[in-house]
């Protein structure tokens, strides 16, 4: 099938990109050549953003004048099942091995994540005898509620740094990927477990036969997995295309999830929708045949297949509109910057630096980015080379505008600074349309 391009007016080649920074050098990448889903090879290109660094590469003040590596950033739709994934992608290791997102580090996120675990351990009548595992557990702030809750926990999450920290915590986490092999690993010293969580993360995962394959393995033979991720039709309908970046390898919908658990004789038995990351689901997963299915698996399914998601229109109008949120985006602060007004960013987001690099935006029209999170504070955002300070420094930058760069927050956000709207801080909404509110 020939998808007809989009306006393609963005930048693909190394040269223009060292023009807005000369220490850009091109990484290595593979290309995708197969659906992760389905696994037929009609993908299908629909989006570029040109060259991108990685999201959260944020760069020590050292680093700003050495080489930092570039890669192709396209986004592709799989005609057969409709899942919706990156054309290239960097090796694990360069993405995961050190990180910087912390899922403390935002409030909301913090008590998104209570509610989640009290649901489960109600739900499926869990007690102190089951093992509950966290697949890419980060700094354990999930786990830490079964913890309180009584139950026993284990984390596995790939970043040597961020597992120390949980480690350091008493959350036991494990240094690895997870994977069929890792999983076996686990089934050998800990046995089956009840429950096993995966919020925030299939995104995340290149391989999601070695992933299903270990679900498979591990879990408990009436226990329940749940995946959490950004859903792709709220990402459709808001075009809050930031999403898609190099670590978000998959943007996902119900009826390609199914597709890939089937092969590995799992299914969704359930299905939730929650308003987090700007629109997301819960997906319940138990072995194929073990529980009832509820009739909402069928309602998403039917509107996945009314929206069309396998349909090329829907993905060329989209296009569209994502080019036209930049260049709207582009417009709105270069009048600003002509009328001298001072531009922060509010949240130091991998979303963000996709925004801020696609608009070619960097320290000399936006001065700062403020950011909860200690360990980002003192760099710089990739790319762009903005420099991330903590929230306590807003009285003294004293912008005119925040763009809200975590706008999945901004009901927090907004609140947290009443008093400085009153004084007359703008925040700037990027989606749907870049708005002053
Ligand atoms: P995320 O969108 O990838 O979850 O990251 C949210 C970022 O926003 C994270 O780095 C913490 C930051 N943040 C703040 O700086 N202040 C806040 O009030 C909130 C809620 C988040």
């Amino acid at each position: 099938m020939q998808m007809k391009k989009a306006i393609q007016n963005h930048c693909t080649e190394l040269n223009s990109i060292q023009e807005f920074n000369p220490q850009a050098v091109m990484g290595k990448f593979t290309r995708v050549e197969m659906c992760r889903a389905c696994h037929s090879s009609t993908l299908h290109h629909f989006l570029s953003f040109g060259l991108m660094p990685k999201p959260n590469g944020f760069l020590t003040k050292q680093n700003l004048n050495k080489p930092e590596r570039y890669f192709p950033l396209n986004v592709d739709f799989c005609s057969t099942c409709g899942m919706v994934q990156l054309e290239e992608v960097i090796s694990p290791n360069e993405l995961f091995d050190h990180y910087v997102y912390s899922s403390s580090a935002s409030y909301p996120m913090v008590e998104h994540l209570r509610n989640l675990a009290k649901e489960l351990v109600t739900r499926f009548s869990l007690s102190q005898k089951d093992l509950v595992l966290d697949v890419g557990s980060n700094d354990g702030t999930l786990l830490s509620v079964f913890k309180q809750l009584g139950i026993t926990i284990l984390g596995i999450d790939p970043a040597k740094n961020i597992a120390e920290i949980a480690n350091a915590q008493k959350i036991p986490t494990i240094n690895d990927f997870f994977s069929q092999v890792s999983a076996k690993k686990i089934l050998t010293s800990h046995g089956t477990c009840k429950v096993i969580t995966i919020v925030n993360v299939l995104a995340q995962i290149p391989d999601w036969d070695s992933l299903f394959a270990g679900v498979k393995t591990l879990l408990h033979k009436e226990g329940t997995c749940l995946i959490e991720f950004p859903y792709l039709v709220d990402t459709l309908k808001t075009f809050e295309f930031d999403t898609m970046y190099h670590e978000h390898q998959s943007m996902v919908s119900v009826h390609p999830l199914s597709i890939a658990l089937r092969r590995h004789c799992l299914e969704i038995f359930d299905v939730k929708h929650d308003p987090i990351h700007g629109g997301s689901i819960r997906v319940f997963i138990s072995h194929i045949g073990v529980r009832k299915i509820c009739k909402r698996v069928d309602v998403y399914l039917d509107e996945e297949n009314t929206i069309g998601i396998s349909n090329p229109d829907i993905y060329s109008a989209y296009a569209t509109k994502v080019y036209e949120i930049r260049d709207e985006m582009i417009q709105l602060l270069n009048s600003l910057i002509h009328q001298k007004k001072k531009i922060i960013g509010y949240g130091a987001t991998a979303k963000g630096n996709v925004l801020l690099n696609f608009c070619r935006l960097n320290h000399i029209q936006i001065s700062a980015i403020v950011d909860s999170t200690t360990f980002k504070q003192g760099l710089y955002t990739p790319g762009s080379h903005i420099p991330v300070v903590s929230e306590s420094q807003l009285d003294k930058l004293n912008p005119d505008y925040a763009i809200l760069t975590a706008w999945n927050f901004a009901d927090a956000i907004l609140k947290k600074n009443k008093q400085r709207i009153k004084k007359g801080l703008k925040f700037i909404r990027p989606y749907p349309i870049p708005t002053v509110l």
